[in-house]
């Protein structure tokens, strides 16, 4: 069954203290919601993940990381492998975010890489697609999000496959205020499914989550998140303040 997703992408932001507030208020908001379907997933820093976990046990969400190495262990100074991740019984792990493909260069391979790497220790990845601002202008958004598919994701079986949640997440929303607008949004989560129908089948396609991610708000999330193909959400600064996330989870 396609699951129905809200996670919180918290970024480089918090201190301890602040993160410990921050987990806690979610915490004590889901305490008083029924769940039925939907998954809460927060992804704070590493550094708070063993925090996250803690309280997840006694919760009802679930913790994600924000990057993984795709390797098991080595010399590779300041990196954290999915061997790490699954010990402390992280679930999920975002991948291929445009800020990850920008700042640190992130390829294609790399994030295959990485993609294979979570599965063969049963972390989820949460693989971000989306397209810079001149490439919608150009037109070229269905192909970029084609191209990032085909080269990083599609060469996993239908097995791994339906392990996968998908975020969509054009470049010009993250951070900017200007979200994609319902139709925008519901027709590239479409075009992706479409994708997945043709490479698997169509039933997987059906089950496959498709989050969006881009300025996602507790104003725009409703109607975000009626559209038939929109999961839920990967949302950024509004899920750094407890009241305003939880509102975007009502909204789902
Ligand atoms: P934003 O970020 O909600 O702050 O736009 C979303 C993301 O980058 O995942």
């Amino acid at each position: 069954m396609r699951k129905k997703i809200v996670a919180g992408n918290w970024k480089m932001n918090k201190t301890f203290l602040e993160a410990e507030e921050l987990i806690a208020q979610v915490a004590e908001a889901l305490e008083n919601r029924k769940l039925k379907d939907k998954i809460v997933v927060l992804c704070p820093p590493f550094l708070f993940l063993e925090l996250a976990t803690d309280i997840a046990v006694e919760s009802n969400f679930s913790v994600g990381a924000q990057n993984v190495y795709p390797d098991d262990r080595g010399a590779f100074t300041g990196e954290i492998s999915p061997p790490m991740l699954e010990s402390m019984e992280v679930e999920y792990c975002i991948i291929g975010h445009s800020e990850r493909r920008k700042y640190f260069n992130e390829s294609h391979e790399f994030l295959a890489r990485k993609l294979d790497a979570l599965l063969k220790h049963n972390i989820k990845p949460v693989f971000c697609c989306g397209e810079l601002l001149p490439e919608r202008k150009a037109k070229k958004h269905f192909k970029v999000v084609e191209k990032q598919l085909n080269e990083s994701l599609f060469h996993l079986n239908k097995e791994e496959m339906s392990e996968v949640v998908i975020a969509y997440e054009p470049v010009w929303a993250i951070g900017t205020g200007v979200n994609a607008t319902s139709e925008q949004a519901q027709e590239m989560h479409a075009f992706i499914r479409g994708l997945i129908a043709k490479k698997y089948s169509k039933k997987l396609s059906g089950e496959i989550t498709i989050l969006y991610g881009g300025s996602c708000n507790s104003k725009n999330a409703k109607e975000l998140f009626s559209n038939p193909d929109v999961d839920g959400g990967l949302i950024g600064g509004a899920s750094l303040k407890a009241e305003e996330f939880i509102a975007i989870f009502d909204a789902l």
